[in-house]
């Protein structure tokens, strides 16, 4: 007997409109979308099928994140808290079916070790499915060589850094070169884009005036260091002839030039996360000791005073923006201490891979987004960049069956005694939001079920990527 499950009288959502609709589910994959009482539904509900009531629901395509960092190894006293087992299921909690961290070449070490090296952290770990971008430390003959060999692993997109001189950061040489092996190969270069040399000199400044506090991490990485490296980006991607993403975007001055490049045509793309649309540099950064430095992430959270967020917000509207991930990279209290006294030394990032759905629904409440918005840059379009089109982010037949039933009406609040996520506090503490993931499957198995944890880690496979076929 085929494993059926019927999701019945909810609203199906998807990027291109909702409807009243009862979703068929066999297997692992969804096998139909009906009208409301067909009847199909009548002869399925009669049968063995699993019945879910959907009414008072959204029924919508699990979430995609993108952008996340499990288990990161920051330096030798921080690596990330959350775990591939407790980050998928955090996210799994939240809505969020499918994950896409990354590999990391580090200056001296191969790509190939990298990729063997994650995906034998995430192996048999994870309860929901996940793929891997590679950021790439260190750009030179044989690892551009190995930008081929990483695409035939399904990892189709490559994360450069403008930022982090010393670190990861490469020229505007290095960043050309990978550029024109991802054009020629179809792939997406994902830009982290910050003037890390400009910065250096404005951090080491402030420290040697006595400037050590965590608001100082933001006020020298000004916006206009983003807007500039993101515009230097733009322009190296129009000469190697490729599609550009720029990851985590908090500026307005950033924002301008992507306008700018799509405006003429150019596949530039770009995402935001919750924490640009929500938290400021005055309200969380600008604090002292501990509450302080638990808002450190890079870019920076932004001044609320200079029209960041609200900007941010319209870029969403209008798909300027047209991806919000999470860059969930979270440190608990014991780690973020270690800037207390000198921010250079905090590490950098924020856990959000729990609320984004919520977050992002609340746009809906708000008035900010529409119903359909919300799926499309939660799930649909960051499915579609990164070559999981039609298998992820979409209801429709032939899709993987992860599906969420998110109910509207319920109303809660963020904080760290109600989430999953493993940090020992919650940059979201006291943040209401109306709208829960109530029920979620992913390729056919339940991971929630009536806001009861009933999954499994090892669950989740890993997602060998496509080409992304809309940039070609
Ligand atoms: O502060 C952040 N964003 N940490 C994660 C690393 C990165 O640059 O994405
Ligand atoms: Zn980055
Ligand atoms: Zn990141």
């Amino acid at each position: 007997m085929a494993d059926l499950k019927l999701i019945a009288g909810g609203t199906v959502v998807n990027a291109t409109g909702a409807l009243e609709a009862d979703v068929v589910i066999d297997g692992e994959q969804i096998a139909a979308v009906l009208a409301p009482n067909s009847e199909l539904t009548a002869a399925l509900t009669s049968g063995n099928a699993d019945i879910i009531d959907g009414r008072g629901h959204y029924v919508v395509p699990g979430g995609v994140d993108v952008h996340v960092h499990l288990q990161l190894p920051m330096s030798p006293e921080a690596t990330s808290s959350d775990s591939f087992e407790t980050g998928t299921i955090a996210a799994a909690w939240g809505g969020t079916t499918t994950l896409i961290d990354f590999a990391g070449q580090i200056h001296g070490s191969s790509v190939h070790d990298a990729i063997e090296e994650r995906l034998g952290e995430a192996d048999g770990q994870c309860a929901i499915d996940y793929g891997l971008h590679l950021s790439m430390g260190d750009v030179h003959e044989q690892s551009l060589e190995d930008m081929h060999t990483a695409i035939n692993d399904g990892i189709t997109s490559f994360k450069l850094f403008m930022a982090y001189p010393g670190a990861w950061y490469s020229d505007d040489g290095q960043i050309l070169r990978a550029m024109q092996v991802a054009s020629e190969q179809g792939a997406l270069v994902m830009m982290h884009a910050e003037n890390g040399i400009a910065i250096d000199v404005l951090r080491d400044q402030a420290v040697a005036r006595g400037q050590t506090g965590s608001v100082w991490h933001g006020r020298t990485r000004p916006a206009a260091l983003e807007g500039e490296a993101s515009h230097r980006a733009i322009q190296l991607a129009t000469v190697a002839g490729a599609p550009l993403y720029i990851v985590h975007l908090s500026a307005a001055d950033a924002l301008e030039q992507v306008v700018w490049a799509r405006d003429r045509g150019q596949n530039v793309f770009a995402e935001t996360c919750p924490q640009y649309l929500y938290l400021s540099l005055e309200e969380h950064l600008d604090q002292e000791g501990q509450a302080g430095v638990r808002h450190i992430c890079s870019p920076p959270l932004r001044a609320r005073s200079d029209g960041h967020q609200d900007t941010l917000w319209t870029g969403l509207r209008t798909d300027d923006l047209s991806v919000v991930s999470t860059d969930h990279c979270p440190f608990c209290d014991a780690e973020k201490r270690l800037g207390i006294d000198d921010f250079r030394q905090t590490p950098n990032g924020l856990g959000a891979i729990e609320h984004r759905m919520d977050l992002l629904h609340q746009g809906v409440v708000q008035g900010e987004l529409s119903l359909p918005r919300w799926v499309d840059v939660c799930a649909t379009t960051p499915a579609r960049l990164f070559g999981l089109q039609g298998r992820k982010g979409v209801i429709a037949p032939g899709a993987d069956a992860d599906v969420v039933l998110y109910d509207p009406s319920i109303t809660h609040t963020l904080g760290a005694t109600d989430h999953h996520m493993n940090i020992d506090y919650s940059v979201w503490e006291g943040t209401t939001v109306t709208g829960q993931a109530q029920t979620v499957i992913s390729r056919g198995e339940y991971v929630i079920k009536d806001r009861t944890f009933v999954g499994r880690s090892g669950h989740g496979q890993y997602l060998k990527r496509a080409i992304p076929e809309p940039l070609r």
